[in-house]
């Protein structure tokens, strides 16, 4: 086995990973004030609305795929009645139509960021780095996911190759020779997925692990219109 298969697909991961952990540890002790997704939604609303929304649902639908696809052995998915060709027909559609939702989503954000100019001069490097990141791996993940369902599901089943290694790299027995024969395409889009947790902890992206599941559960909070009829304006009537 050469150096550089193990180094692809045993060192690189393993150093995306350790950087991932370190780096968000290194992170929260230092600079808890910058923790923060960076709102830019008081610079322009209207893109960001739909462009966010269809990149985070997109993005959970992916992800719930990744977990199925990944994590979950062939043989188990096959001991449950579900054949090759009924797998991979529903991973063409169910995995590209939410590949595209996510795709289209992050189209409309860097159009946003590119061409509105109170973003756009808002943006720091890592914004731009991890918007191009984010664009490489979704935009290969679309690609593979529509054309190696449909073209050549059989020759080149992910679950007999990417997805062992995965396991593999999990459970620290890791396989680089599963990942030499995967196509390119595949091969990129694996890289640059754990290229995006090497940097996670260094963006914007930190917001992830602080989304306010709080707000689901407290009580509304009232707002009333002073100049409504029937209500008092507190200021006068002191
Ligand atoms: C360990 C990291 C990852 C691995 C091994 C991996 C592997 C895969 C595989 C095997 C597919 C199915 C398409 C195919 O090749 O036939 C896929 C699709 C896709 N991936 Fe990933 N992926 C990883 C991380 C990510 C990340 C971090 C994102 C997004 C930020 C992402 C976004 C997508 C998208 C949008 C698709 C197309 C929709 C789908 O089929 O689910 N992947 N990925």
């Amino acid at each position: 086995m050469n150096f550089w298969s193990q180094f692809w697909w045993v060192i690189f991961p393993y150093l995306m990973l350790a950087t991932f952990v370190v780096g968000h540890i290194y992170r929260y002790n230092t600079d808890q004030y910058g923790w923060t997704a960076k709102s830019s939604e008081f610079l322009e609303k209207e893109k960001l609305k739909w462009g966010s929304i269809l990149f985070h649902y997109g993005l959970l639908l992916v992800f719930g795929g990744h977990v199925v696809g990944l994590l979950v052995p062939k043989e188990l998915i096959a001991a449950l009645g579900i054949s090759d060709e009924l797998y991979h027909t529903f991973a063409m559609f169910a995995g590209g139509t939410s590949g595209l939702i996510t795709l289209t989503g992050l189209l409309i954000l860097l159009f946003r960021r590119v061409n509105v100019k109170r973003v756009r001069v808002t943006s720091s490097i890592s914004d731009f780095v991890i918007a191009g990141l984010l664009l490489i791996v979704v935009g290969l993940g679309v690609y593979n996911s529509l054309t190696f369902n449909f073209l050549s599901p059989a020759s080149s089943d992910y679950r007999e190759t990417i997805a062992p290694w995965l396991r593999g790299l999990i459970v620290f027995r890791p396989d680089a020779s599963l990942m030499e024969g995967v196509p390119i395409s595949r091969q990129l889009h694996t890289l640059a997925a754990f290229g995006i947790l090497g940097i996670w902890p260094f963006t914007r992206l930190v917001h992830v692990w602080s989304v306010p599941y709080e707000y689901l559960q407290r009580s509304y909070i009232i707002y009333r219109s002073r100049r409504k009829k029937g209500h008092t304006d507190l200021r006068k009537a002191a």
